[in-house]
């Protein structure tokens, strides 16, 4: 009795302190809603209900992806397009208290993305549903919380119709999850607009909009003010005060930046915006915008011009998987995958065929790199059964409003998609995408004035989306026969290169002679009758779909004309899903210039020589091959003149580029040993390379790309794993199994090995090496200390690493 009298004014007065401080500065919370859920799959239709009794369902953070959890198999209804991974029902709940001092609060939940048809229930209130399984969103909590006391959401995903996407989707609640508490007064979600409609070396015109919600309150008298800080945190400019009007009201504010240091893909500069919502002295709301300061502009005859300048865009279409950890989305995995697109010196990025998680735009912004931000992969004609084209007519305005708003102030978004490969495109009798690309492009100009284009496989000038005028840019996905002669096509228009090249290669493969270029169908069944047990492509950039080009077919036309603005290969990493041309066992993609594990196939080194200005010398393939055999050697190299290749000693010529040459070849009669590569500039040595034949495995080689990370349950650490003999050569075609354990407070989070006809699990402890490497990613816990990765693999003596968490 006695204690709880006194704990009750202590109560009181905590409540009151925490009251008055969150007033004074953090006006606004927003945390991570991920931990603590429970999932079941499958069906679950009482655990809407707020008494269901969920205990014996697992325990498990969010993201998660329960697709990438499954078995391969070919009757999987998403098909080998989808991945060939289950999909299906499963239910979310997760109970949650929010304290009684909140009360006087809105209380927001905020999705990023869950895939797909979630419809979400607080304590047996239904909130709603949301078929796109791509698009963020949000439901207010507020009418339906108990405060002070115990509250559950629930969430059904329904991935169960399939084949619903043409490439794997992943299913659940795979992005992050925010819970926001305001007070009554807010700036709105995706409450603010910046632009920079002024922009030179000497100053910057920078209007933000900020849209403020006032709910019941109305009346209450408002002061809206922004700070603008500079990319060092310096404060450069402050806003006038200016009173916000009725719920939902827009303010409009200006300001001059002298000398603005300009985002660029270099040096992206990145500032910040901080606007407060004040009563008095009392800060009601703080609200936070990131933007970046730059002018660019598309040239129907020059190009793209970034601050004035000649730009090529060089980017690469990728889908959201983030290989063996499925579509979960990982701040460190989508950071990585940038950064090793960066070192090919790749500077865009398309986010096909929809709306991305938004921590990649975040690090767009923060890498550098020109997004093209898509919308939809469909409309209203279908291009699967249980697509989106279900939805469109309920949904489309609605998604396309919700990414605009959200995605508009990231610096890195310079051009809006508002499809790919559009089935309406094409028809002469069906108009219809005329005016569905008018009404698109109408509702993108309301929020944005951004450039649209349309990814068109039929880029004529009687596709319906180019006639509709609703394009900025015309956007062409393959074609390059055409790309020097667009003009005559389209007098006066503007080029973008939407998607281009899909070439094939599987890494670590190579099949000769390597200078027959190969299309499928129809080389392609003749070759692989009967099915090719493998299913591999030659890594050497001879093989491609027969609408686009190898690598190299397509970057020279690129390269060559000013006016092309650049392209968006496809793909920059190969993903989970579309096989083509292959079917079962293979399960995953070939496009990619970076294998599912993130290895880099051959050709990304004549990106890096092309795209970079730091030497390249790169010779393939790998020196294991039988007696008398006849073997391609290529070389991809830069700032050099030439390159000198010897086999045990012995000179076998030197060989240099001419005309629009991007590679030089070596034709061989092999013999085991070492073949060497020396680049040479003005006689002077550029760089030495050396493969050797390889002797048998003799031991298990570690590298993780950084060897200390956060322990914070999400950093990843990225080992690749290496099958070498006794003088430290990769063996070439090692498959050995290797299995890990873990020391410390840290889980593998995936194993790959980039092999596309792989039927072993993403989530395992062990993997085979494929052509000699496989790849564990370990994900850190919450205690600091040291974490031992031991790998093993019969025969072998076991390695180890250890990496530091802190
Ligand atoms: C394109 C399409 C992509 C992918 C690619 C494979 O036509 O836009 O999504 O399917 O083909 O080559």
């Amino acid at each position: 009795m006695k204690t709880n009298r006194l704990r009750l004014p202590v109560i009181l007065i905590l409540c009151l302190i925490a009251q008055f401080s969150f007033g004074q500065t953090g006006a606004r919370a927003t945390e991570k809603f991920n931990s603590g859920w429970r999932f079941n799959p499958g069906d679950s239709p009482k655990a809407k209900d707020a008494s269901f009794n969920d205990a014996s369902w697992r325990q498990l953070d969010l993201p998660h992806d329960w697709s990438i959890e499954g078995k391969f198999s070919k009757n999987n209804p998403a098909g080998i397009g989808g991945g060939a991974l289950p999909g299906g029902i499963g239910w979310y709940r997760k109970n949650f208290t929010v304290a009684a001092s909140d009360q006087q609060k809105n209380i927001f939940i905020d999705f990023d993305g869950v895939y797909c048809n979630s419809e979400v229930w607080i304590n047996g209130h239904y909130l709603g549903k949301r078929p796109n399984g791509y698009i963020s969103f949000r439901y207010d909590l507020t009418p339906f919380i108990a405060f002070g006391k115990q509250n559950v959401i629930s969430v059904k995903v329904d991935n169960s119709q399939q084949p619903n996407s043409r490439w794997y989707s992943g299913s659940g609640i795979y992005r992050n999850v925010w819970l926001v508490k305001t007070r009554k007064v807010y700036v709105d979600n995706w409450g603010t607009y910046i632009t920079t409609p002024k922009v030179s070396a000497q100053s910057a015109t920078v209007n933000i909009n900020i849209t403020v919600r006032k709910k019941s309150v109305a009346k209450v008298p408002v002061v809206v003010s922004t700070i603008i800080y500079d990319p060092q945190g310096k404060v450069v400019a402050k806003s006038d005060n200016t009173s916000a009007g009725s719920d939902s009201s827009v303010t409009a504010q200006s300001f001059e930046i002298a000398s603005p240091e300009l985002w660029n893909t270099d040096h992206p500069k990145l500032y910040k915006a901080v606007s407060q919502l004040k009563s008095g002295n009392q800060v009601l709301d703080s609200y936070s915008t990131t933007f970046g300061i730059r002018s660019f502009e598309f040239d129907a005859d020059r190009g793209f011009f970034l601050n004035g300048k000649p730009f090529k865009i060089l980017g690469v279409c990728d889908h959201h998987d983030l290989g063996c950890l499925g579509a979960a989305v990982n701040t460190r995995a989508l950071e990585r995958q940038l950064e090793i697109l960066k070192e090919m010196g790749c500077n865009g990025i398309r986010t096909s065929h929809n709306p991305p998680a938004p921590e990649l735009l975040d690090l767009c912004d923060k890498m550098g790199f020109i997004v093209m931000d898509e919308a939809f992969d469909m409309w209203k004609q279908q291009k699967n059964k249980f697509d989106y084209h279900l939805a469109w007519d309920k949904w489309h305005v609605r998604d396309l409003e919700d990414q605009l708003k959200r995605d508009r102030n990231h610096p890195s978004v310079f051009i809006w998609s508002i499809g790919n490969e559009i089935p309406e495109q094409y028809s002469k009798n069906d108009t219809s995408g005329r005016n569905i690309a008018r009404e698109l492009a109408s509702i993108v100009r309301k929020f944005d004035n951004r450039p649209i284009t349309s990814a068109c496989n039929e880029p004529n000038p009687d596709n319906n989306i180019i006639v509709s005028g609703a394009l900025d840019l015309i956007g062409y996905n393959y074609h390059h026969q055409d790309y020097a002669s667009f003009h005559e096509r389209f007098p006066g228009k503007k080029f973008i290169a939407t998607e281009s090249t899909s070439a094939l290669e599987t890494r670590g493969f190579y099949d000769m002679p390597s200078d027959s270029i190969r299309r499928w169908p129809i080389k392609w069944d003749e070759e692989f009758k009967g099915g090719n047990q493998e299913q591999m492509v030659s890594a050497y950039d001879n093989v491609s779909a027969p609408w686009g080009s190898t690598h190299e077919e397509t970057w020279k036309v690129m390269k060559k004309h000013p006016f092309l603005s650049g392209m968006y290969i496809w793909t920059g990493f190969d993903y989970i899903g579309e096989p083509t041309p292959y079917s079962w066992p293979s399960r995953s993609s070939y496009f990619g210039i970076i294998d599912l594990a993130g290895f880099p196939k051959d050709v990304y080194y004549m990106y890096q020589s092309e795209w970079t200005n730091k030497p390249v010398l790169h010779i393939f393939p790998h020196w294991n091959w039988p007696a008398g055999k006849v073997v391609d050697v290529w070389a991809y190299y830069n700032n050099a003149d030439e390159v000198e290749l010897f086999l045990n000693g012995k000179s076998l010529g030197v060989k240099k580029k001419t005309g629009d040459d991007l590679h030089i070849q070596w034709r061989v009669n092999f013999e085991p040993g070492t073949l060497k590569a020396i680049s040479r500039k003005d006689g002077k040595i550029v760089l030495e390379r050396e493969i050797h034949t390889a002797g048998k495995a003799s031991s298990i080689n570690l590298t993780a790309d950084r060897k200390t990370i956060s322990a914070d349950g999400e950093d990843l650490s990225f080992v690749t794993v290496n099958i070498v003999d006794e003088r430290g050569n990769l063996v070439p075609d090692a498959d050995n199994l290797v299995t890990f354990k873990i020391k410390g407070d840290a889980k593998i989070a995936g194993v790959d090995n980039g092999l596309q006809t792989s039927m072993e699990p993403f989530k395992a402890n062990d993997r085979k090496a494929f052509n000699g490497k496989c790849l564990a990613v370990i994900q850190s816990g919450k205690t600091p200390g040291k974490v031992t990765l031991v790998a093993s693999s019969v025969g072998l003596p076991d390695a180890e690493l250890v990496i530091d968490l802190k």
